[in-house]
């Protein structure tokens, strides 16, 4: 994720550009830059570091033009360095860029440009975009034309913005799959990755939708489609009437801004102190038995952290859904019930708290809300630290939870001697790691994630399969499916299959399958034979797979590719994606994604 601005003015617009990405750095932070022209030049500035830290080595506000575009880093593709570092420009230095996303064909793109005799000046996806321009220029020496024709030949998530000193007064710009505003001024005008950008300036803004570019001068602008050149009319938003889409950061629902916020989550999850993880640590040890109970989605959280303290850390756990958790549960002063709940005022997750303190046992909890009923109410909490989770269905604080979750699986299993110094510090770089890979992912499949759930969102009946820890995933992603599209999806253990629900099978129903990576062999050989009992009895299966899994690729109708990762952070990563297809299948259907019918966000009743 990074944070994108630009401004069109008559006046010095510097300072207003650094601060725009000054407010943008929660986006990014591991590089900045500006470009600003004046006097038909481009100048660019940038460096490594924090904004601030940027702008004390090279003085970004001391730049001197009117028209401008900046950036706030968070890197993906190319190291952090300052030639990584945004803007970029042309081989002739007559079109300066900056980018959000990534161009998944950019390989391509590059060695093409590469072989034309093209020097890059850094290893980003970003620098490509430049380059096509200034070739499309040199044909037809038509700005918009050339942005338009290099748009042509880029494919994945982005959101882009360019200027050029062939077109001094004017900031082109355009989105696909990541977030992008205009704000609209007195006398000068704004673009951003979120309202951030430009709020303290002008509360009239534009959203910019999939497929659209935008011209902006001073006093003007226009908005056409990339496909077809046809002007696109927009409402104004006026920002103190409307709120709520300010926070959405240009995404069009807030299910997938918190679905791209993930990576963040993610590194906040790994933030949290090692002593609160430790201290609930000390707290499972000490229990006779330890129950870890939610209900819908922090039910199945639960699950995967039951998988996670068995693999992991060989302690069984036991599990429990709040609202049946007092008939279920026999609990004592010698047992803990953990309690994971984003809102912490859940009131059936309540109820099984009260419950277990009424029997003397020690409470603890996963919270999201700080001073929340739950957070407050348990002997220890740890506070994810998510942020605002405001789609009524549950994705990153969900995913928070589970890395939670693994963080103190891994700590009992190396305090019980179960993994060694060196598996816990590899467990940790995969965990590291992860962040950058969701980022990647997410930009990557997005497309394919929303062509399949148009393919497919007719289908009324899913069963959602999985094994080992992938179970309780697929039971989680169906969930999600449910609450968003209202169509009938059912989760279940890819074992459990041949017990019943097998008399289900036909071609009209559709099955989608968590499968492992290859060389989680036994997992992997259980999973492939679940579909091949519903392959042969001529359902359709889509699975996601993992890279070089010949084995599944041969079995499935609709394949998810994944990239190759640690099998600590496989499952999530599938769920991750599981979430994307949910939201593009709720979008396909015209579904009210962010508030579904009959659902609320906190669920405080009986
Ligand atoms: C599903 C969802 C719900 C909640 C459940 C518990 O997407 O959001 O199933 O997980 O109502 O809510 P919290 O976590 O607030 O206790």
């Amino acid at each position: 994720m990074c944070g994108i601005s630009g401004i069109v003015s008559s006046e010095n617009i510097a300072k207003d550009l650094f601060a725009s990405i000054r407010n943008l750095e929660y986006r990014g932070y591991d590089s900045c830059g500006l470009a600003v022209l004046k006097d038909g030049q481009i100048q660019i500035r940038k460096n490594t570091g924090t904004v601030e830290e940027v702008n004390a080595k090279e003085q970004l506000t001391r730049l001197k033009g009117n028209v401008g575009i900046a950036h706030t880093r968070w890197a993906t593709h190319g190291g952090v360095t300052k030639a990584n570092s945004h803007p970029h420009f042309s081989g002739d230095e007559a079109f300066a860029i900056v980018h959000n996303g990534i161009f998944s064909n950019y390989q391509d793109l590059r060695e093409a440009l590469a072989k034309q005799g093209v020097q890059f000046r850094s290893m980003t996806d970003s620098e490509v975009f430049a380059h096509l321009v200034e070739q499309a220029y040199e044909e037809n020496r038509d700005v918009e034309q050339a942005f338009l024709q290099a748009l042509h030949r880029v494919e994945g998530a982005f959101a882009i913005a360019l200027i050029s000193k062939h077109m001094p007064d004017t900031l082109f710009c355009a989105k696909q799959d990541s977030p992008l505003i205009l704000g609209i001024g007195d006398g000068k005008n704004f673009i951003g990755s979120d309202i951030n950008a430009f709020l303290a300036y002008t509360k009239q803004a534009v959203t910019l939708d999939d497929g659209e570019y935008a011209a902006i001068r001073r006093t003007s602008y226009y908005i056409k489609k990339v496909g077809t050149g046809k002007p696109v009319k927009k409402k104004m938003l006026i920002i103190d009437w409307d709120v709520e889409t300010t926070k959405k950061g240009g995404y069009s629902h807030y299910m997938l801004k918190e679905i791209f916020d993930q990576p963040n989550t993610a590194k906040q999850a790994l933030q949290i102190a090692l002593s609160e993880i430790k201290q609930l640590v000390h707290m499972i040890n000490k229990s006779k038995i330890c129950y870890l109970m939610g209900v819908g989605t922090t039910y199945y959280v639960a699950l995967v952290g039951q998988y996670y303290f068995a693999q992991f850390a060989d302690r069984y756990i036991a599990t429990g859904s709040s609202d049946e958790f007092q008939e279920a549960a026999v609990v004592t002063k010698d047992d803990l019930v953990v309690a994971i709940s984003q809102s912490g005022e859940t009131y059936d997750t309540k109820m099984g708290l009260g419950f277990a303190q009424s029997h003397n046992a020690k409470t603890a909890g996963i919270v999201n809300v700080m001073g929340s009923t739950i957070s407050m109410m348990v002997d220890h909490v740890i506070m994810q630290g998510s942020g605002p989770e405001i789609c009524v269905v549950s994705t990153k604080a969900a995913f928070s939870q589970m890395i939670i979750l693994m963080r103190v699986a891994i700590e009992i299993a190396l305090l019980k001697e179960k993994i060694t110094k060196d598996a816990y510090e590899e467990y940790y770089a995969a965990l590291n790691d992860f962040p950058e890979i969701i980022e990647r992912v997410l930009n990557e499949q997005s497309g394919f994630v929303r062509n399949l759930a148009v393919e497919t969102s007719h289908i009324p009946n899913w069963i959602f399969l999985g094994c080992g820890v992938y179970y309780p995933i697929a039971m989680e992603s169906a969930l999600k499916m449910k609450e968003v599209t209202y169509l009938h999806a059912e989760g279940m253990p890819g074992g459990f299959l041949k017990h019943g629900t097998l008399a289900m099978i036909d071609e009209k129903l559709y099955s989608l399958f968590f499968i492992p990576l290859p060389e989680q062999e036994e997992l992997h050989k259980r999973t492939l034979v679940a579909i091949e009992e519903i392959k042969a009895r001529g359902g359709t299966v889509l699975g996601f797979a993992f890279q070089n899994d010949e084995k599944a690729e041969k079995l499935l109708d609709y394949i998810i590719q994944l990239p190759k990762v640690h099998p600590l952070v496989a499952p999530l990563l599938e769920l991750i994606v599981a979430q994307l297809l949910s939201y593009y299948t709720a979008l396909d259907l015209g579904r009210n994604i962010d508030k579904p019918r009959n659902l609320a966000k906190s669920v405080t009743v009986a």
